[in-house]
C-alpha cells in the first residue's frame, strides 16, 4: 500500500502539477468552472469573479493571432494567465469593463504558486474550454 502512494507521488512529480487540482485550491473559491450567460446574470450578487468559461472564452476571442495557429495563440493565451496570475492590473485585464466594475481587479497571486503549477493551471484553462462556448 505505501508503494503504492510512493509511486503515485512519483508519477505526480513526472507528469507535472495537476492543473484542474490547482485551480481547485487557488481560483475556484473565486472563479466558478462553468456557468452559462443567464445564470450568471442572476448570480451576480453572490459572484466573486466572472466563471472560468467566461474568462476562457472570452481571451481566445480577444487574442488573434495573425495566421491562426492555434499552437502560437495557446501559447500567448498561456503565458498572459500565468502572468496575470501575479500581475493582475486594470491595464492588462481583458475582462469586459462591466465585470471590471462590478468585481474589481483580481488580488494578486504572487509567491502563492510555483512556476510550473502557474504553467499548469494556465494550461488547464485554455484546454478545458476546447469547444466549450460561454452563452
Ligand atoms: C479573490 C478572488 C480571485 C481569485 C482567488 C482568483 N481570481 Fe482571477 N479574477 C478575479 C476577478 C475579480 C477578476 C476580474 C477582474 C480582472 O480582470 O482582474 C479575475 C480575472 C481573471 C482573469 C482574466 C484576466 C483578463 O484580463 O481576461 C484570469 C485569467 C484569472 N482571473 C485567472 C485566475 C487564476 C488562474 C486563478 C487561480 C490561480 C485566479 N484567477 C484566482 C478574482 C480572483
Amino acid at each position: 500500500m505505501k508503494l503504492f502512494w510512493i509511486l503515485a507521488m512519483m508519477g505526480y512529480t513526472l507528469l507535472g502539477a495537476d492543473g484542474y487540482g490547482i485551480y481547485q485550491k487557488h481560483c475556484m473559491q473565486c472563479h466558478v468552472e462553468m456557468m452559462e450567460k443567464q445564470e450568471v446574470m442572476k448570480h451576480l450578487g453572490s459572484l466573486k469573479a466572472p466563471p472560468m468559461v467566461e474568462v476562457s472564452n472570452r481571451l481566445k476571442e480577444n487574442v488573434l493571432i495573425a495566421d491562426d495557429d492555434n499552437d502560437v495563440k495557446r501559447q500567448v493565451i498561456v503565458a498572459f494567465i500565468k502572468d496575470y496570475i501575479q500581475n493582475p492590473s486594470v491595464q492588462y485585464s481583458m475582462c469586459h469593463p462591466m465585470a471590471i466594475e462590478k468585481f474589481g481587479i483580481m488580488p494578486s497571486l504572487k509567491g502563492k504558486l510555483s512556476d510550473d503549477e502557474r504553467q499548469a493551471v494556465a494550461e488547464w484553462i485554455y484546454d478545458r474550454y476546447n469547444k466549450v462556448v460561454f452563452k
